[in-house]
């Protein structure tokens, strides 16, 4: 398995191209499943987990065809066309390497009346059920039946009439799946609580695109009037608001000064509030944010929370920088419960974080020290990276493949602004 070695110490400056969102491209892709004509997505990045939903895609029945795939291209342009479904089953095998397989769940009831999905099984950062999910689905008239550790749910007739959706607590992936089900129900449906986070807005304007009726977009409340049939579209997926937060909190610990090339300082606000708060210049050109550190860090409190609020994606790569923070910072995660993965492998380089319950002491330190660690999840693997920007000597990230799951060409993009970093096989 591939390693990422760095050698710490080198203060980063330069451009960083911010890629397409994960998260955004998770969510637009299973909305072709809604109509029988192609959707082109564009700026779609090139990761692991974009290649693995388009796999699902194709065991379902539909093509997808890329351009831009040479691999110096950004931005990949992939169109899905479902023509016609030729199963409406997720597997688990797919389902239990990406939660993400969730999100057809919606689209195929909208779009074939039933829906087969596996349940996701465990995860890394917490329990993460499915529960909100099949709620939404019942509340818009769909009847739901668990067996043999699989979800089945059916619309009754073949259309879900559609209905009042009530969340009791936020969840991205459940409201994504309540309004890819809702566009082609029978009737009007309300989804109240829902989650506002940018990739939702993004992924009702491509609805829109396609022809649905939504309204109260970007708020807690979302009304959509269900359509008989959605059309192709094209739509460009919105750029990623984490990745652009994690290479803001690279240069940070660095001391560093990095322009974040197309990122939209809009969709990260608590980010940039985070990062002024440690002390950290953030300056927003147009369709670009300038991050520079010059002094030390300061000690911040922090808590995860849904969007607008400061995002759980992004703790862990704070937890790294505040490690270099002249002083004690305290990270609460609201969240997840099993969140903190990265704390002992950060301890290993030197951090000193002391976690209670939900909470995390992060007292700052002089210096990490580079040593081989590895971590379970994406965010995680990331703030082990960061820490290994500014550590002394030499780092060695393991588990590869978390990152390749959610950052586009890490190594090539740190290196561009004088990161000593490399990819080495294991050969
Ligand atoms: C999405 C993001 C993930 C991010 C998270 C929170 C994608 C592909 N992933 O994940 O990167 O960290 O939002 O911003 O977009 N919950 C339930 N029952 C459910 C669903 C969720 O109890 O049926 C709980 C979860 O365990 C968690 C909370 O609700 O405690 C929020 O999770 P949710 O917003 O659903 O996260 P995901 O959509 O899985």
């Amino acid at each position: 398995m591939d390693r990422i070695l760095i050698r710490g110490g080198n203060r980063l400056q330069g451009r960083i191209f911010i890629s397409g969102a994960k998260n955004a491209a998770l969510t637009l892709m299973p909305c072709a499943l809604l109509t029988d004509e192609p959707l082109t997505l564009r700026n779609l990045p090139r990761l692991a987990d974009v290649d693995s939903f388009g796999h699902l895609l194709n065991q379902l029945g539909a093509s997808t065809a890329i351009e831009g795939s040479r691999p110096e291209d950004f931005g990949r342009v992939m169109t899905i066309r479902a023509g016609r479904l030729t199963s409406t089953e997720a597997p688990y095998d797919i389902v239990r390497k990406m939660r993400a397989s969730i999100l057809v769940l919606g689209p195929l009831i909208g779009r074939a009346g039933e829906a087969t999905v596996s349940l996701p099984g465990g995860c890394a950062i917490g329990n993460r059920p499915i529960d909100l999910h099949l709620k939404a689905m019942e509340a818009m008239g769909a009847e739901i039946e668990l067996a043999a550790g699989y979800v089945k749910a059916v619309a009754p007739g073949g259309r879900l009439p559609g209905g009042r959706v009530s969340f009791p607590v936020v969840s991205v992936g459940a409201t994504e799946n309540a309004l890819m089900a809702a566009v082609t129900a029978r009737g009007g449906t309300v989804i109240e609580n829902a989650a506002r986070e940018p990739e939702i807005v993004d992924l009702c304007n491509c609805l829109v695109a396609m022809g649905a009726s939504i309204s109260g977009i970007g708020t807690e409340t979302l009304e959509i009037e269900g359509r008989d049939r959605l059309h192709g579209a094209t739509y460009a997926v919105m750029p990623d608001r984490i990745e652009a937060g994690s290479y803001a909190c690279a240069a940070a610990i660095t001391g560093g000064s990095v322009e974040l090339a197309g990122a939209e300082a809009n969709d990260m606000r608590a980010t940039i509030a985070a990062l002024v708060e440690a002390g950290v210049s953030v300056e927003e050109g147009k369709g670009s944010i300038k991050v520079s550190a010059d002094g030390p860090l300061r000690p911040i409190t922090l808590s995860t929370a849904p969007f607008p609020g400061f995002a759980t994606d992004m703790q862990a790569q704070f937890m790294a920088m505040l490690c270099k923070a002249d002083g004690a910072s305290v990270l609460t995660e609201t969240i997840f419960e099993n969140r903190y993965m990265h704390v002992p492998e950060l301890a290993r380089m030197g951090a000193d974080i002391t976690v209670t319950g939900r909470s995390a002491v992060v007292r700052g330190v002089a210096g990490l020290v580079g040593a081989q660690v590895m971590a379970t999840d994406l965010r995680a693997s990331m703030s082990l990276i960061i820490a290994g920007l500014a550590a002394e000597g030499e780092t060695q990230v393991s588990r590869v493949y978390h990152l390749d799951r959610g950052y586009e060409r890490l190594e090539e993009k740190l290196s561009a602004v004088g990161a000593d970093i490399e990819r080495i096989g294991d050969g």
